[in-house]
């Protein structure tokens, strides 16, 4: 049996993975949003493209949250997209309310200990953050509630690398860490092509525009398209994940998890390394990153830590 993948907002980031998933027929398809009618057009459109791939995946819009009943991944995609100018941190009082009512219907439909959650909404860290909070009063643990940040930053990383030194993405394996915000942290050092750390490859001057691109590379976007953020990289990095969720590939992705002292850290999500396989986030690989790295990674945790505190002074969480 197919499995069954609920993308909560189908707007431009969910409607495009609901696309992706769709086509190379990795799952069935739910997708909800308030909007009445909109999920239900785009689903019928998706449908009537997937005889051209010869995928038999069903694609359904929904605005009720029955519908996502029995999920085997959600994805939460719901909430508002920056604006030009706009931080993603900006984000957050809007969206918290809205991801705390998605996180309960999650809780209502979906059942702990089979369905995985991954959230894409921003601020990135933060709401993975609330998501995680709400569900865990309902048993998801911490293995099964995610967010999709790193996957995103590391393929941006790995295409500027690739411009920059004329060769094939595919030679090109990036790690960027921390948090989904201006403070991320792309490791030189765990950043390789052909198997060569990046460090040994560029002098510092290149590194740090790769770097300050990278760290940019969402807002790049959003002032290039005015009134929408990207969405066919986050999409496609989402994708990525579900795939390495459903297929038990146990890849070693950037993710944003909730930490319990891995790394020196508690009670936040930031962006690791970890093996991501059927389970959801199976383990946490500690990489011995250069001293400047980790003060980095430091500076990032320390800057999510006060943004998810905020959702408690908003009263969001309790
Ligand atoms: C970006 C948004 C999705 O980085 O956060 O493009």
């Amino acid at each position: 049996m197919r499995k069954k993948v609920s993308i909560i907002g189908a707007g431009n980031v969910g409607a495009t993975l609901g696309q992706l998933l769709a086509i190379f027929e990795i799952s069935d398809v739910v997708l909800y949003d308030i909007i009445q009618d909109m999920p239900q057009g785009k689903a019928l459109d998706i449908s009537q493209m997937l005889n051209i791939f010869n995928s038999d995946s069903k694609v359904i819009g929904t605005n009720d949250y029955k519908d996502i009943e029995g999920s085997d991944i959600v994805v939460i995609t719901a909430g508002a997209a920056r604006k030009p100018g706009m931080s993603r941190e900006e984000l957050l009082s809007f969206n918290a309310g809205i991801i705390k009512e998605v996180s309960n219907n999650i809780a209502k439909y979906c059942d702990s200990n089979k369905c995985i959650v991954i959230v894409v909404s921003n601020p990135l860290d933060a709401m993975t953050y609330l998501t995680y909070k709400v569900l865990s009063n309902y048993g998801f643990t911490r293995n099964k509630v995610m967010g999709m940040a790193g996957v995103l930053d590391s393929s941006r990383f790995v295409h500027f690398i690739s411009e920059k030194l004329n060769v094939s993405k595919n030679n090109i394996n990036a790690f960027v860490l921390g948090s989904h915000g201006d403070t991320m942290v792309p490791s030189v050092k765990y950043t390789t092509v052909a198997g060569v750390s990046l460090e040994n490859l560029l002098n510092s001057q290149d590194l740090d525009n790769l770097i300050q691109r990278t760290r940019k590379g969402g807002a790049e976007i959003v002032s290039l398209l005015k009134n929408s953020s990207a969405y066919y990289a986050p999409a496609a990095s989402t994708f990525k994940m579900i795939k390495s969720i459903i297929f038990d590939k146990k890849e070693i992705l950037p993710v944003s998890v909730y930490v319990n002292g891995e790394y020196g850290y508690k009670d936040i999500v930031i962006g690791l390394p970890v093996v991501l396989g059927k389970d959801g986030v199976e383990k946490v690989i500690e990489f011995n990153l250069t001293e400047n790295e980790k003060k980095e990674l430091d500076i990032s945790a320390n800057k999510i830590s006060e943004l998810s505190k905020e959702l408690y002074n908003l009263k969001v969480l309790v």
